[in-house]
């Protein structure tokens, strides 16, 4: 199956992780059982994803939004990351993997920083896949954001405010460091972006799956990339 995926393979794949709590509720479980099975579910993608030869991978982990859900599952969220960054740093590492965190992550605690900060140093150089943890992200406050810097800019002299144009602004948005989004991919049945990568996903294709993120797999994935192959080739260039 792999080598069918090989042409017009997308470049770089955004994923909204959804549907944790459904899948928990579903099981008589606590939703944090929930956001368990969706780290593990997020280790078999990141696999799935390096194997293909996807270049970037983004993934909806933690949004700005989400600081407003109870404190007990903010807090397992936060420990589940911190988890993974510290079981998978040795194969993101040895796989050549260069991890960037994008988002607001100042608001993060120190202890998931102390586990993030550091991988992201060690793997900057890396040239394998790029896998960005969209963590405290918005993508409203990053379009703000870069609008704050432009304006400093203008204001102080560093730039000319007519040669603001949309390249300037996607030059400087950290989500588009890698590239725009050819494939976003949202679980668990829901038809919206929920202000994951509102700017890059101008052109992107839009698949969406029943699948609840816990359950999804490498199949799934490569099911999805499937139907953005399909209708890369009815597109007239
Ligand atoms: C949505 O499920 C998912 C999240 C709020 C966060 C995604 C987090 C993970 C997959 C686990 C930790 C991440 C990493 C990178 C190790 P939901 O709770 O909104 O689901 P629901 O819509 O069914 O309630």
């Amino acid at each position: 199956m792999t080598w069918a995926l090989a042409r017009d393979l997308p470049h770089h794949v955004g994923i909204i992780m959804d549907g944790n709590g459904r899948w928990a509720t579903l099981r008589g479980e606590q939703r944090e059982a929930g956001h368990k099975a969706g780290s593990a579910a997020v280790r078999r993608v990141v696999r799935a994803a390096r194997r293909l030869g996807i270049g970037a991978l983004t993934l909806y982990a933690f949004s700005e939004q989400n600081w407003g859900r109870p404190g007990g599952e903010v807090d397992a969220l936060m420990g589940l990351l911190e988890e993974f960054l510290r079981s998978e740093r040795g194969e993101i590492l040895e796989n050549g993997i260069r991890l960037v965190g994008i988002g607001d992550l100042s608001r993060l605690p120190e202890h998931v920083r102390h586990a993030l900060d550091p991988l992201a140093r060690d793997s900057e150089a890396n040239r394998g896949m790029t896998l960005a943890l969209a963590l405290s992200y918005g993508a409203r406050e990053e379009i703000a954001e870069v609008a704050r810097k432009l304006a400093l800019d203008a204001k102080e002299g560093r730039l000319d405010p007519r040669q603001i144009d949309a390249n300037v602004i996607a030059a400087r948005m950290p989500s588009l460091s890698v590239g725009e989004p050819d494939l976003i991919l949202r679980t668990g049945g829901e038809q919206r972006l929920s202000n994951f990568l509102l700017y890059g996903a101008a052109n992107a294709e839009l698949v969406f799956s029943e699948k609840l993120w816990p359950d999804f797999d490498e199949a799934d994935l490569f099911e999805a990339i499937h139907v953005y192959q399909q209708r890369m080739k009815s597109q007239v260039p």
